[in-house]
């Protein structure tokens, strides 16, 4: 069998989309007596009488006054056309390839159940759909927002060569059929081309056969808002937001842009409105060396179909090649390398698409779009884009119906599903067929119980939503924000903790209460708060006004809820309502590490107390470093961000909160320098290349500043003396630090451990990243210098450690890195 029909859709050119009836558009509205015009001025005609289509048997009608749904398309869906034996449309067409879409918008007919409607529809000789069922309540759950979809249309693209389109309604036994309004009109220009790339092959191949049905899958906006159908005025269609579609929405980054777009060839102008290229995603930066992942969206399909999967470019930043290159896979197969869309499109602005073709296999019912990093090309291939996704489903032998096993209503599923069974049964007999069917009967529960738990409802069988009207109704209200933050799905797969009611947040923080601030950052104010009767919770809560606050809430969130450490400020939950941004983390009961330092009346700490909290940041930042499968730099390294618990653990915070991704007028983030002034590594603010030694270096910075006491810029001090880094480095480097000492340290320290100390802040410091350490260094040597200084106590007077040489070699303790069970994997 040939892998792929064709797809010679039509070449014939018309012009239509003033929305009156005309030769070859038919704009049915089922089941009514008058014309009626939707809220874009098409005008619909009443099925009982039509100009060049006739009903070959009537049916019955019905018909509501309240349609729930407020949609474009409000006004037909009060009427409906059922029918209970077969029955057609027939439609006097000329030969070419049309556009069809079937409206169903299901409520309650007089005598009859439209739970029990069951029915194949076929477009001459191609089967669109097969017993297939609309249950009153369609609980397709909106892509934007949890309401339930009230109506369902379904789209197809299909080659008409003789002079009748005949549209034929056909009613399971015993049961019923019915349609809303039936849209059919003529598609000029070449809507579909005629060899697309086949994915997993470098050869383009054929779509030549002109029996080749097409079923509209998904069609989205990929970075922006839904487009109603008045956007899309060549061939009405609406494109749905991509958000609910993303496996991880944080690992991109929504971009737009007000520049004119032009279309990269002049016949393109009907394969998307330039709107869909006015917005895109890229890939989001989370602080992270390289960027290795994938921004991943997933899509329920039927399996046992070919899908075209069609991509909609434009490069909206780089005014260049060889800016972003990037992997397309689909199903986990490559189906392009080294994608550069400034060249593909021929420049920048430039609306340019690719079709791929993959054939997906029987059990296989998710398709994956990804877009990587390219590492064969190295660093240039770290960031990707994309503006717009199709996904069409290709017929097979005359057949675009599914009938999926799963069905729950009407009862034909389970039937078919057991007459099969039967069949096998006494084909084969024996264990053979008991396994099988048992197997199918533990996939089957398996799936439902699976949907349930995500807390996703099961679809309908063969249902796939093109227009998702409510959907459309509230993202067109301005102000309503366009992208929610955090799905369901996500927050599950992410755990990313306990979702807070803004309610629940103002009664722990007793309303916001000023005399609860423990903390004010960039971000926002922090306060004590108290959850569950007595947990102390702190609580973070971001500036709605900043869209800057609002990237960086997303990318702490996203980096919290991967991180998981003990020496890392545990994330407990989050709340996003009303437009709130409030984290929610473990209290630090002790502060910050700054706070025992200087400019309070706290205690002096303890020399070992002192470097136990170095020792945990350092763990802490070690992690960071190199516990998740891509390094993640902190960025912000500062005894501000070090803080202690009740028991003077230190444990890193404010991780994530350093960087937000990418915007349009700010196409290299890696080049703003960030970061605290007297902490920032020199080199990174000469080269504006962030490495992990930057972090590294603010550290060593830290050292010294729990050695000194003192703040790191003081600009009171005379002139070589203000900046600790330098003056504390020249001591260091006559080996007299102990000479800057904190006074209150006197008679609790060795000197041999300050001595180690103060090599390792040395090391640090040095001017060149790749001349420093590793903070797994860092951290090794840090405990050295705590064995040092516990051996000098457990000696009593001191005197016993004071000049001996002691070799790394003669250390009787071993010192794993990493010690067991101090590190969580990641999700
Ligand atoms: C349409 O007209 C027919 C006959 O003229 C009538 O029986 C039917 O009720 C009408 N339908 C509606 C929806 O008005
Ligand atoms: C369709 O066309 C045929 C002949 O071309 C004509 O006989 C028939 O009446 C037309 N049908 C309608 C409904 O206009
Ligand atoms: C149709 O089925 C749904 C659940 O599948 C049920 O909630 C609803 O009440 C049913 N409607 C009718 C009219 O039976
Ligand atoms: C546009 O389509 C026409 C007709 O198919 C073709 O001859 C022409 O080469 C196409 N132009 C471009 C730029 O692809
Ligand atoms: C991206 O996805 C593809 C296909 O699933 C996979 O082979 C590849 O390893 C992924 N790349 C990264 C960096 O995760
Ligand atoms: C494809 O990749 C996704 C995401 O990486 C993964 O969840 C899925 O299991 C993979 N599918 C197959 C068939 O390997
Ligand atoms: C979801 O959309 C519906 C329809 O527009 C709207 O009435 C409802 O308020 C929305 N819900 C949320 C939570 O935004």
């Amino acid at each position: 069998m040939t892998f792929l029909g064709l797809l010679f859709l039509g070449l014939a050119s018309f012009s239509f989309g003033t929305g009156n009836a005309q030769a070859n558009s038919f704009l049915v509205d089922c089941g009514s007596n008058y014309s009626t015009t939707d809220a874009n001025s098409r005008k619909w005609v009443g099925d009982s009488s039509g100009d060049g289509f006739s009903l070959s048997y009537p049916g019955t009608t019905a018909s509501t006054s309240t349609v729930e749904e407020n949609s474009v398309y409000q006004s037909l869906y009060k009427t409906a056309r059922i029918f209970d034996t077969p029955s057609h449309y027939g439609f006097n067409v000329s030969s070419g390839s049309y556009c069809l879409r079937l409206h169903f918008y299901p409520f309650s007919f007089v005598n009859l159940n439209v739970n029990d409607s069951v029915f194949d529809v076929t477009a001459n000789e191609l089967k669109l759909v097969s017993k297939f069922n609309v249950p009153a309540e369609i609980s397709c759950r909106s892509t934007t927002n949890n309401s339930v979809i009230t109506s369902l249309v379904k789209e197809y693209f299909l080659y008409i060569s003789s002079s009748e389109l005949q549209i034929r309604f056909v009613p399971n036994s015993g049961s019923f059929a019915f349609v809303n309004a039936i849209e059919v009109f003529e598609i000029h220009n070449n809507l579909f081309v005629d060899s697309v790339n086949r994915v997993g092959s470098k050869e383009k191949v054929p779509l030549s056969m002109n029996d080749l049905g097409i079923e509209t899958m998904y069609r989205l906006n990929v970075g922006g808002p839904a487009l109603e159908p008045s956007k899309d005025r060549d061939l009405w269609r609406t494109w749905e937001p991509d958000d609910g579609f993303m496996f991880s929405v944080n690992a991109a980054t929504a971009i737009s842009s007000t520049s004119k777009i032009s279309y990269s060839s002049v016949n393109d102008s009907s394969i998307a409105p330039l709107l869909v290229y006015e917005t895109a995603r890229i890939m989001s930066d989370n602080e992270v060396v390289e960027k290795r992942f994938n921004v991943s969206w997933r899509f329920d399909i039927d399996p046992n179909f070919d899908y075209l999967v069609r991509l909609h470019f434009c490069e909206l930043i780089y005014d260049k090649q060889n800016q972003r290159i990037f992997r397309i896979y689909i199903n986990n197969k490559t189906a392009a390398e080294e994608y550069d869309v400034f060249i593909r499109a021929g420049g920048m602005n430039k609306a340019y698409h690719e079709d791929y073709v993959d054939i997906v296999p029987q059990q296989i019912d998710t398709l994956w779009l990804q877009l990587g990093p390219d590492s064969s090309i190295g660093a240039l291939g770290i960031d990707a884009i994309l503006n717009g996704v199709e996904i069409f489903k290709l017929s097979r032998n005359g057949n675009l119906a599914h009938v999926s096993e799963r069905i729950g209503t009407g009862g034909e599923g389970f039937g078919t599903k057991r007459t099969k069974s039967k069949v096998l049964w006494a084909a084969t007999g024996g264990i053979i067929s008991v396994v099988t069917i048992s197997m199918a009967c533990v996939f089957y529960c398996h799936r439902i119980q699976k949907r349930k738990a995500d807390g996703v409802k099961e679809n309908p069988p063969g249902w796939h939503p093109l227009f998702l009207h409510e959907t459309i109704a509230s993202t067109t209200n301005a102000g309503t924000s366009k992208l929610p933050l955090i799905n369901d799905g996500l927050a599950a797969s992410y755990r990313l903790g306990r979702r807070f009611t803004l309610a629940e947040i103002k009664a722990a923080t007793s309303n916001f209460d000023d005399s609860l601030v423990i903390g004010t950052g960039g971000f926002g104010k922090v306060y004590k708060g108290e959850i569950d009767d007595g947990i102390p919770v702190a609580v973070k809560r971001g500036n709605p006004q900043s869209q800057q606050g609002l990237a960086e809430f997303e990318t702490e969130i996203e980096m919290l809820s991967k991180l998981r450490h003990r020496h890392l400020v545990a994330m407990i939950g989050y709340c996003e309502e009303q437009r709130e941004m409030i984290l929610v983390y473990e209290y630090m009961a002790n502060g910050t590490l700054r706070s025992h330092l200087y400019g309070t009346a706290l205690p002096a700490l303890s020399w070992k107390q002192r470097v136990d909290a170095c020792i945990g940041a350092a763990r802490g930042l070690h992690y960071l470093h190199t516990g998740a499968d891509r390094g993640i730099i902190h960025r912000d390294v500062k005894t501000t961000n070090i803080l202690l618990d009740e028991n003077f653990v230190a444990k890193m915070a404010d991780f994530g909160l350093s960087r937000a991704g990418p915007s349009l007028d700010q196409t290299h983030v890696s080049t703003a320098v960030k970061g605290s002034f007297g902490y920032l590594d020199p080199e990174y603010f000469r080269r504006q290349q962030l490495t992990q030694k930057s972090d590294v270096y603010s550290f060593g910075v830290v050292l010294f500043e729990v050695v000194c006491a003192r703040p790191v810029i003081n600009p009171s001090l005379p002139k070589d003396q203000i900046n600790l880094a330098e003056w504390a480095l020249r001591w260091q480097r006559q080996r007299s630090l102990e000479s800057i000492l904190d006074p209150r340290l006197a008679g609790d320290y060795s000197l041999e451990s300050l001595k180690k100390f103060g090599e390792i802040a040395e090391k640090c410091l040095a001017d060149e990243g790749k001349n420093r350490p590793t903070m797994g260094e860092v951290l090794w040597h840090l405990e050295y210098v705590l064995h040092l200084h516990e051996a000098y106590r457990k000696s009593g007077d001191g005197d016993s450690f004071g000049s001996g040489e002691l070799g790394f070699a003669d250390m009787s303790f071993s010192l794993p890195f990493v010690r067991e069970g101090d590190e969580e994997p990641f999700p």
